[in-house]
């Protein structure tokens, strides 16, 4: 990536949404950013919504360009998971990776991200990375995991701008590992929350306690249950607390 194109909204329904609506235009390659102070109709996974204290968090969309087959999709969680861990690192936080890609401190969501891929010809040619960062927020709705930010773990208050520059660099270091052929899955797996621990888990059709073992191809959550080894995809199950 040669550098960002930093768009900034005061208000937008969500960066994501609007990143892809400049798909028709030249403005959408690789290195734009499209930053809000508020999202009307802020997105999360699984058709969940995004809420965030207007001007207190980092809420933010990232396009690039992975040029990898739809097999691989799941190494732009990675790729964005890991930019968001050693942002924090920077800031003297540690943090954990619940998969796919919630990030947590101390148990508690302090980002959350939302993958939009682009597909032709299964070549995934332009990814939204959509990040919602927790920053100042100090109070936040009864949510599972609870919520946390930056101020509430470090009391102390940050300038947007200034984490926003750093999780863009974090990015950029991060897709350069990648692209210098570095296993990032080794990094991901030592990161990853529950690790060799036993969690609870809902399928459409039950609830069930599983040993998380790692991640298989494309990203699946290898967990025994019962002596019996499987792998799920995230569509299949949820992890609950
Ligand atoms: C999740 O944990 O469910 C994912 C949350 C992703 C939220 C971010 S905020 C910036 C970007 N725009 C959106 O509408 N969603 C993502």
């Amino acid at each position: 990536m040669d550098k960002y194109n930093i768009i900034k909204i005061p208000d937008v329904n969500s960066t994501n949404s609007y990143a892809l609506s400049l798909r028709p235009t030249k403005l959408f390659k690789e290195g734009l950013v499209i930053v809000s102070d508020f999202q009307t109709k802020g997105r999360g996974q699984r058709e969940n919504t995004w809420e965030s204290e207007k001007g207190k968090n980092l809420i933010i969309s990232v396009v690039i360009e992975p040029n990898i087959s739809i097999e691989q999709q799941f190494d732009i969680s990675i790729i964005a998971s890991l930019s968001l861990v050693n942002c924090l690192l920077d800031l003297g936080i540690e943090s954990k990776i619940k998969w796919p890609n919630d990030i947590l401190v101390n148990s508690q969501k302090i980002a959350g991200i939302l993958i939009q891929n682009l597909i032709f010809k299964n070549i995934i040619t332009h990814s939204v990375i959509g990040i919602g960062l927790n920053v100042n927020q100090l109070i936040f709705d009864d949510y599972t995991p609870k919520a946390t930010s930056l101020k509430l773990e470090i009391n102390n208050n940050f300038n947007l701008e200034k984490i926003q520059n750093k999780l863009l660099s974090s990015l950029q270091n991060t897709i350069e590992t990648y692209h210098s052929e570095k296993n990032l899955e080794v990094e991901y797996l030592n990161l990853l929350f529950q690790k060799d621990k036993v969690a609870v888990f809902e399928s459409r059709f039950q609830r069930f306690n599983g040993l998380i073992k790692g991640i298989g191809d494309r990203g699946l959550l290898i967990i025994e249950t019962e002596n019996i080894v499987k792998e799920f995809d995230v569509k299949e199950i949820k992890m609950l607390f």
